[in-house]
């Protein structure tokens, strides 16, 4: 960051982002990475770029952050819910074909908790449609899915810097351009509708307004902060996969015991080990296990409220009882403290406070268990 200010160089597009955009095409694969203020501004991106219209309809998981509707949402798209596979929590491919209508659009896979949708399946259907597929990839830097990279799969995918991510500038998020139909346009729409990247290029001698657009270029002291998370990116990997499996290892014999579900990676993906949670039996065991956690001073979160049935959901036609899995498991979620410097200390203190719970409320029919898995 005391480089870019030496550099003399603080808006966005200079050296620290070039470098961010390189080392995001180096090691994820994507054609072309433009770093944002945001996934959620790659998001609004990329529903400009596939000229979303009022009407469209765009298939989204019920289960995953706001954005990922609302991006298309506010083109005046319908975002239609699907829901999700209860072994990943990822989208389920299986219930994708009947969502499918004259007006689908697109369809955006997340790929939660870092670990791979089915894309071989979700491609499939959407080339047979002539569907768009955007990825949002906001937990899934750097993992993979039968070899492949997370964020290669879409004509376009999004990745989220937000500081809760592995890799952070406290804001900030990137689109990955897999089509390079999409390179020109994509940049006027970030550089406030001017054609101002290809004059820095020297393609052109002035630039100007060419096309709409806004400002979704973060500051170079941003990416400069970005850049140095990036080039530590095995460093903060390995430390997230020893988290995660000394939990996996810590918490197996527990889970099995109590009916508690821990996360499934299939066989053929490599997850990114963004996150580790609990699936508890019910909801009563899930608040009553935060409070009990609270008592030692350990803060564990639940994740998703299922979007159908938020205030905006429910306008747009959702109802109790239309995404049945993501409701369940939206209940019963508990995310464990997961970041890069979580001492081993502390992760025992957190397995310590789980091992003494014993407030459960015996409910063993909705028990999802480890044993689920259907890959
Ligand atoms: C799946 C998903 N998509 C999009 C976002 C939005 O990311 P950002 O905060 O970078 O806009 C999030 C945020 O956590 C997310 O979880």
């Amino acid at each position: 960051m005391r480089q870019a200010i030496d550099n003399l160089q603080i808006s966005g597009d200079g050296p620290f982002t070039g470098r961010c955009q390189q080392l995001l095409e180096e090691n994820v694969g994507c054609s072309r990475a433009l770093l944002t203020t945001s996934c959620t501004d790659a998001l609004e991106m990329a529903a400009l770029l596939l000229d979303i219209q009022p009407g469209d309809e765009v298939i989204v998981p019920s289960f995953t952050f706001v954005s990922t509707a609302n991006a298309f949402a506010l083109r005046g798209a319908k975002p239609v819910f699907i829901d999700i596979r209860p072994d990943t929590l990822n989208l389920n491919e299986k219930a994708l074909e009947r969502l499918i209508t004259p007006r689908t659009k697109a369809i955006v896979p997340v790929h939660y908790a870092g670990v791979g949708c089915e894309m071989d399946s979700i491609l499939e259907i959407a080339s047979r449609h002539g569907v768009a597929v955007v990825e949002d990839n906001a937990h899934g830097l750097f993992g993979r899915y039968r070899g492949k990279n997370l964020g290669t799969f879409g004509q376009l995918a999004t990745l989220s810097f937000h500081e809760t991510k592995n890799i952070s500038c406290g804001e900030g998020g990137a689109l990955l351009i897999n089509d390079l139909k999409h390179l020109e346009r994509a940049e006027v729409f970030r550089s406030k509708g001017t054609n101002r990247n290809r004059f820095v290029r020297g393609q052109v001698d002035k630039y100007t307004w060419v096309n709409l657009g806004s400002s979704f270029l973060p500051s170079d002291l941003l990416a400069a902060f970005l850049c140095a998370q990036l080039e530590a990116r095995e460093d903060i990997q390995n430390r997230r996969e020893r988290i995660w499996h000394s939990y996996h290892a810590h918490l197996k014999a527990w889970s099995c015991e109590h009916g508690v579900g821990l996360p499934l990676v299939p066989p053929h993906c490599n997850q990114a080990f963004h996150m580790f949670y609990l699936i508890l039996p019910c909801l009563q065991d899930r608040q009553a296990l935060i409070q009990h956690l609270l008592k030692s001073g350990i803060s564990a979160v639940f994740h998703y409220v299922p979007l159908h049935l938020s205030d905006m959901g429910q306008r747009l036609g959702g109802f109790a009882g239309q995404c049945p899995v993501t409701e369940d498991i939206s209940d019963r979620l508990l995310r464990l403290p997961f970041f890069n410097d979580l001492a081993q200390s502390q992760q025992d203190a957190v397995v310590d406070a789980l091992l003494e719970f014993d407030g459960w409320t015996k409910q063993p029919e909705f028990a999802r268990g480890t044993g689920s898995a259907s890959f």
